[in-house]
């Protein structure tokens, strides 16, 4: 029989921005869907990427004094070791800049082009000439003004190519009226109808005051626009408009997530352009919620943007995944802390989950010597177990289908409560004593039974612990990642060495976590420590030390070496010469005249034939090219001494 296809994609992220935990939400989502699939045995394809075209990252690349492409070159890199330090397992990841997808894009232009659904026309707006931008009615205020700078806006018409996209409000109306089920959550889909049943506008589609874009065929001067460009990655990606391509199977069930700001461009723009071309609409947009951080809304002034690569670093990438699907409903706003993270970590992965595997296999090493045991006679209370694990196979199945991820996970955490209770009602640890083996057996079979069930519901979710927990069971962890689906509940187990391991989620102590924590902010854009120390000294050696400020009278070069200087030097007691190699950093007349701090009782040494008698003090600057000499900033007397 062939596999069911499944084809999910996420947002393709603007280059102009270092990922943020917005993006790894999707990305993550996306992933636990496709592992969750292809685990059941669906062809799954999972697709993300970057959005490079555009003003936005034209200006952007401008501001660092890079080519476009070169800071997209630059910063997709941070996306792709993104996802690979999150362990998403997408399929593809595609670039706008890629020519797979400029074709594909053109490809469409021209169709649409040749079927009238694009016509030129002209674009009449607000434009703000500094700032290079149209700026909506609904933003420019009773001034005129823009809102990023503040400059009057003019009035401005260009030359502009449309979609015709006012065709297609009835037959979307129309479409989602038949697919109530095409837009999650439910409320968003009442939105895009009430949206819908004031009619379309057609969409300007291309522009000619920019260049960093995809060229209109027949027509270089102007560029697709970016929205427009970066829908069709869905279709580019998959091979449209090929024959005998994926995009055939692939298509008529894709799945696109989507912040909750981003819904119209997918579920008006997009599949109205779909509807043109005779390609059916998204079988599903699911809009998420926002996050926000301790009560406010994220934002690079506010430095409060929370960096996913530094969340997996301190937490592990399991943590941060269980953390951002279990803690808000998909599809609702949350709200994003540390210290809730860290609570969801000890209370549900280090006490819950990681206990109940730890306890049963110690028990099944204390008792059975490390083998699982045989299965004796069944009583009340594993048919109870059992249809609690009947059940939550459903439920999670059924929760998945809805995206509903947190009572997935709320489903999955019931049967492993029902775990740990059914550890305290047994008292294995009894039955071991009493020598009662049987009944030993039975329970610490249906325990172990119990955690390959939970090993592979939550694979989706945690993936390296699941496969943890499956190597300490002495199971096979590859068979999570493959099309088997979860082994039934009456596979046997018994005979199976395990292999108790490291726990799972070693607790993170609260207190010590506190004081971590105010430790990481206090440093939070310091530089890193050069770690050039000395030992430390005793006062007395540091007074031994003879600083004093000198006056520089005379400079000359030395003869023959080219970094050196002689420097005569006023001491208020005495006139003293010193040598220093400061030539290539001051010209003479910037040094005669100036107060510096000297070291007096250096040894003296002879440097190119002169005698340096002691030496100055100087620091590196910033960018480490040059040097700046120590100075006073009061008028002090050649000869004081430095305490
Ligand atoms: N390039 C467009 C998408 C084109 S898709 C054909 C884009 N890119 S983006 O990088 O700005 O945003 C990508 C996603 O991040 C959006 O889905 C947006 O909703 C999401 N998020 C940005 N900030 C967010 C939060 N604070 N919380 C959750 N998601 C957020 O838009």
């Amino acid at each position: 029989m062939s596999r069911k296809p499944f084809y999910v994609t996420t947002p393709i992220y603007y280059v102009n921005d270092v990922p943020h935990i917005g993006h790894a939400y999707t990305t993550i989502a996306a992933d636990v869907m496709t592992r969750y699939r292809r685990m059941c045995g669906f062809d799954t394809f999972f697709l993300t990427g970057t959005d490079e075209h555009g003003q936005k990252i034209q200006r952007a690349a401008a501001a660092k004094g890079l080519t476009a492409q070169e800071l997209a070159d630059r910063t997709v890199v941070n996306f792709q070791e993104l996802w690979k330090a999150l362990g998403v397992s997408n399929d593809d990841f595609i670039r706008t800049t890629e020519e797979r997808h400029r074709k594909v894009v053109q490809h469409i232009f021209a169709t649409l082009l040749a079927k009238g659904d694009i016509y030129k026309g002209s674009y009449e707006g607000w434009y703000c000439v500094p700032c290079e931008t149209y700026v909506p009615e609904s933003q420019m205020g009773e001034a005129k003004t823009c809102p990023d700078c503040g400059r009057k806006l003019e009035m401005m018409t260009e030359e502009s190519y449309f979609f015709r996209m006012s065709r297609y409000a009835e037959p979307l109306l129309a479409y989602y009226e038949a697919n109530g089920e095409a837009i999650l959550p439910k409320g968003r889909c009442n939105e895009i109808l009430s949206f819908l049943r004031g009619g379309l506008r057609d969409q300007s589609i291309s522009r000619t005051t920019i260049s960093w874009g995809i060229p209109v065929p027949g027509d270089e001067k102007h560029v697709v626009y970016v929205w427009f460009d970066a829908l069709i990655n869905y279709l580019a990606a998959v091979g449209y408009p090929e024959e005998n391509a994926p995009w055939q199977k692939y298509w008529p069930v894709v799945h696109h997530l989507v912040g909750k700001d981003i819904i119209r461009f997918h579920s008006v723009v997009w599949p109205a352009m779909l509807l043109a071309l005779g390609v059916n609409p998204p079988k599903l947009v699911f809009a998420h919620g926002w996050w926000t951080v301790e009560g406010e809304k994220m934002s690079k002034s506010k430095g409060n943007v929370v960096d996913p690569f530094e969340m997996v670093e301190l937490y592990g990438r399991d943590s941060f995944r269980y953390f951002l699907l279990r803690e808000v409903p998909f599809g609702l706003d949350g709200d994003f802390s540390e210290l809730a993270l860290v609570q969801r970590r000890n209370a549900d992965l280090a006490n819950d989950l990681g206990n109940l595997l730890n306890r049963t296999l110690q028990m099944v090493e204390r008792y059975c010597g490390g083998k699982i045991p045989v299965a004796g006679a069944e009583t009340e209370q594993e048919r109870d177990l059992a249809e609690l694990v009947a059940a939550t196979r459903r439920d999670v199945d059924s929760c998945m289908d809805r995206y509903a991820f947190d009572e997935a996970l709320k489903n999955i955490w019931v049967l492993v409560g029902r775990g740990n209770k059914y550890i305290d009602d047994t008292m294995p640890w009894k039955l071991g004593k009493e020598e009662n083996a049987e009944r030993l057996g039975t329970v610490l079979n249906t325990l172990c039974r119990v955690l390959r069930t939970v090993a592979c519901l939550v694979a989706p979710f945690i993936p390296d612990s699941a496969a943890r927990m499956m190597d300490q069971l002495g199971l096979n962890a590859e068979s999570l990642s493959g099309g088997q689906g979860i082994p039934e509940w009456t596979e046997d187990l018994s005979g199976v060495s395990v292999h108790r391991g490291d726990v799972l989620f070693p607790r993170i102590d609260l207190k010590e976590w506190e004081a971590e924590k105010a430790d990481r902010e206090a440093r939070k854009g310091m530089l890193p420590d050069p770690g050039d120390h000395e030992p430390e000294i005793e006062v007395e050696q540091f007074r031994s030390c003879e600083f004093r400020v000198a006056s520089v009278l005379a400079v000359e070069p030395v003869p023959k070496a080219d970094k050196l200087y002689k420097l005569e030097l006023d001491l208020g007691y005495e006139r003293r010469t010193i040598v220093s190699g400061i030539r290539e950093f001051y010209a003479p007349e910037e040094l005669v005249g100036r107060k510096i701090i000297v070291i007096c009782n250096l040894k003296p040494a002879k440097l190119r034939g002169v005698l340096s008698n002691g030496m100055l003090l100087a620091a590196e600057t910033a960018d480490g090219k040059g040097l700046a000499l120590l100075t006073v900033d009061r008028d002090i007397a050649p000869g004081s001494r430095i305490h």
